[in-house]
């Protein structure tokens, strides 16, 4: 069989419920394959709790131990009983940044039978992917407190971007090559360079120079307020966006929202260059206001389990996972926050249900 080794690290809060749910997913398809492809799953027990308790998140030799498998798949982090700096620096970002997962693919996808806010005639032909640097910009932490010396009153902090050339351009050529893929080939760069007059200005240059390689592709650069805007108001207009670090982040959590929840929306950091392993996870967080009640949505997890599915090239069953979850919404069988009943062990068995369906089709099919 072909077998591929997943690190899955639940972290806090819905973490752990969510991951279970993703890894119940990846146990079907596994089963289904009758022993063709395998899953070998480690879990690291690496939370809040457990900085608490060690001092730190990852253990010394940690790094070395998760870069043994084909891919990391996340829950989240973050606590009331830590600062959530320490425990993003400390975990999330101490695994991105190391394995150079420059690139974070997060796409947001507008579900049959879930209403969006947006209510356009038919919501589910929206389809994009928010295209998000995910290695400097402003997340570079570079900075410092404390600067102007002059004691209590008087502190100064400064929290620096950074922006290479070779950063722009290799996220920005990935975008380019994710839109030639799809049916709308369209980039939509998104900046704030009439007030970032270096960094931003950078980007806009390397974006004109880049799009010159992909005469195909349609392209358009917009200033981030303006952007955050047309998601709302043109969002047929939209189909890859590509954005600095912070801004994705923003926009990628509207998008969610526009889709329905911040619990539908998946996310992949990928390593391109595969010499490091990927990190799956969705894009919500530990969710402290709902943890433990085993109600979270379990979907944007699972479809973070499908984008790993892509990575290992097991692209059939990747959309195998994505149409059980439309089937199930379409249904209408829907979590808490989309305005069903179902919990989260309830919403994955659905999901589970519907990869069963589908399997018997392709084997009478056959
Ligand atoms: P959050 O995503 O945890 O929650 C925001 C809101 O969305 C909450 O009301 C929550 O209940 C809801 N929500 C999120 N995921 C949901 C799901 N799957 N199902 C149903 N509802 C869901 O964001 P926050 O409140 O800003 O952050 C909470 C903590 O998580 C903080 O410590 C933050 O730093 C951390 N965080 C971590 C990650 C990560 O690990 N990747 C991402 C975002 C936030
Ligand atoms: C996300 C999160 C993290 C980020 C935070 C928690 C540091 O919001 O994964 O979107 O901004 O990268
Ligand atoms: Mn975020």
């Amino acid at each position: 069989p072909q077998t591929f080794s997943i690190a899955s690290i639940p972290g806090d809060g819905i973490g752990g419920e969510v991951v279970a749910a993703g890894l119940r997913v990846l146990d079907t398809i596994a089963k289904q394959s009758e022993g063709t492809v395998e899953f070998e799953v480690t879990e690291y027990p690496w939370s809040s709790e457990y900085y608490l308790k060690n001092g730190r998140y990852i253990p010394e030799g940690g790094l070395e131990e998760l870069e043994k498998h084909d891919a990391i798949y996340f829950g989240a982090v973050g606590s009331a009983d830590v600062p959530d700096h320490t425990s993003l620096w400390g975990l999330r970002l101490a695994i991105t940044q190391p394995f150079d997962q420059w690139a974070n693919i997060r796409p947001v996808t507008f579900l049959p039978g879930v209403e969006s806010p947006l209510r356009k005639a038919d919501d589910t032909e929206l389809d994009w992917i928010v295209v998000r640097e995910n290695s400097e910009g402003e997340y570079a932490g570079m900075g410092g407190r404390n600067l102007s010396g002059r004691g209590p009153g008087n502190e100064v902090a400064l929290q620096t971007s950074l922006h290479t050339e070779k950063g722009c351009e290799r996220i920005i050529r990935f975008a380019f090559d994710i839109a030639r893929t799809r049916d709308v080939k369209k980039v939509s760069s998104v900046t704030k360079s009439n007030a970032q007059q270096y960094g931003m200005v950078l980007w806009d240059e390397v974006f004109v120079r880049v799009a010159q390689d992909y005469p195909d592709v349609e392209t358009e650069s917009v200033l981030v307020d303006a952007m955050s805007a047309k998601f709302v108001l043109y969002p047929e207009q939209l189909s890859v966006v590509v954005a600095s670090n912070l801004h994705a982040d923003i926009l990628s959590d509207l998008g969610s929202a526009l889709a329905g929840s911040l619990g539908l929306a998946a996310s992949a950091n990928l390593n391109p260059e595969r010499r490091f392993p990927s990190m799956f996870e969705p894009v919500h967080g530990s969710a402290p206001d709902i943890a433990g009640q085993g109600i979270s949505n379990p979907i944007g997890a699972i479809s973070s389990a499908a984008l790993m599915l892509d990575q290992f090239g097991l692209t059939a069953e990747a959309d195998r996972v994505r149409r059980a979850i439309e089937n199930a919404t379409r249904a209408g069988i829907l979590p808490r926050d989309l305005g069903g009943e179902s919990n989260t062990v309830e919403m994955t068995e659905a999901i589970v249900a519907q990869l069963e369906a589908i399997h018997a089709e392709d084997l009478a099919a056959v």
